[in-house]
């Protein structure tokens, strides 16, 4: 089995360490590591102090299930399984689907979140967002392309990359639906938290729907990437013990030093997510001036959460590719196309979770300047 390589992935293995400045990062800054060392309470720094560097718990950290399963109102520290976000994205569809199966993904998505179940040999539909309606993933496409032998329905949202959140309404009309068609639900809210508007949080699916699955982590909300720490909330017991089956041939366990760092992420997570929530704020702020100014060029979809956007380029002869080609090879700016989520060549993926916004997207706004002439 060999899955299509990873689009977006190997974008960013050519340009991230490479192109002096991002404007497509997904997540908020890496927290410094003294930092979060020194928000440790004394039983983390206890934790912190006593580390050895052999195997952890399969499952994940005791305390680190426990913190994570406050996230949720109805999943316990035993239905927590943790391991790297990506990781659990490949576990899950491995575990839980088969060939022939079919499935329903959110569409444009992150490429595993449909690429294994059609690697595995999944039937896959995809539920395309409208963007006329300001990237709704509305209830009635996915009522449409439901099927007595859908097996899953994958949802994002946030959506990564339009930065779409289904208001509350069309969040319980899809859940119900999932819910009554029995498919399972697997939805990836690792960019649940930030929500611009707190009060549009959306329910978690684990909590929603009984036989659902919930993927977050510590990478886009905390700035905490580099720890790899995700996890799955999973309340069916027989859905878990296939997924911790199935970790036993990735990375059996989750690293040791990470584990301990993420529960201080999380035990500190409100300050955390208020911090990045300002900072997406103030982005957004630049983000609305720029697009003001070069509304010859482009039209965006104001995102409700999250740290990304799906701007659409008006003019008829730049296409996606040659603007991010341009871009990252005239000026260093690094802009992920749309071409790279499979969906056209029309849009353009920006990022504004991190603190140097303002200065790349000026840059940005003088490359484009002399690069295009206004229309
Ligand atoms: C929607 C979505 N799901 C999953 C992931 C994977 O997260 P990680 O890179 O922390 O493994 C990403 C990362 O960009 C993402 O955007």
């Amino acid at each position: 089995m060999r899955p299509e390589p990873f689009a977006l992935e190997r974008y960013f293995a050519r340009y991230e360490f490479s192109a002096p400045h991002l404007l497509s990062s997904s997540d908020c800054d890496g927290l410094p590591m003294a930092e979060v060392l020194a928000m440790g309470d004394d039983e983390c720094r206890g934790l912190w102090r006593a580390l050895t560097l052999g195997y952890t718990e399969s499952l994940g950290l005791p305390q680190l299930r426990a913190e994570i399963a406050r996230l949720y109102e109805t999943v316990g520290p035993d239905e927590v399984l943790t391991g790297a976000p990506e990781e659990l994205i490949y576990i899950a569809m491995i575990a839980l689907l088969s060939p022939g199966d079919h499935v329903v993904c959110t569409f444009p998505a992150y490429q595993s979140l449909h690429q294994v179940a059609e690697t595995i040999g999944c039937e896959v539909t995809r539920w395309v967002p409208r963007e006329e309606e300001g990237w709704r993933l509305h209830p009635a496409d996915l009522e449409a392309s439901l099927r007595t032998d859908t097996r899953m329905v994958v949802v994002n949202a946030p959506h990564n990359p339009t930065g779409a959140l289904p208001p509350r309404a069309d969040w319980d009309a899809i859940t119900g639906l999932v819910a009554a068609h029995g498919a399972r639900l697997f939805c990836d809210e690792m960019y649940r938290g930030l929500e611009l508007d707190p009060g549009a949080r959306l329910p978690a699916a684990a909590d929603a729907v009984e036989g659902a699955i919930s993927l977050s982590g510590m990478s886009k909300v905390y700035g905490m990437a580099g720890t790899r720490i995700g996890w799955l909330a999973v309340r069916d017991e027989e859905a878990r013990g296939s997924l911790a089956a199935m970790k036993d041939y990735t990375t059996i366990c989750s690293s040791a030093p990470s584990e301990v760092l993420a529960l201080i992420g999380l035990r500190n997570g409100a300050a955390l997510i208020a911090r990045h929530l300002a900072r997406a704020e103030r982005n957004l702020a630049a983000l609305d001036g720029f697009f003001a100014r070069r509304a010859d060029l482009f039209t965006w979809v104001r995102p409700r959460a999250g740290t990304i956007c799906l701007p659409r380029i008006l003019a008829d002869d730049i296409s996606a590719e040659a603007l991010a080609l341009r871009s990252v090879e005239e000026a260093g700016i690094m802009l992920a196309p749309a071409t790279l989520f499979g969906l056209d060549d029309r849009h353009v993926r920006i990022g504004f979770g991190r603190e140097n916004l303002p200065a790349v997207l000026k840059r940005f706004e003088e490359f484009v300047a002399a690069a295009y002439r206004p229309r």
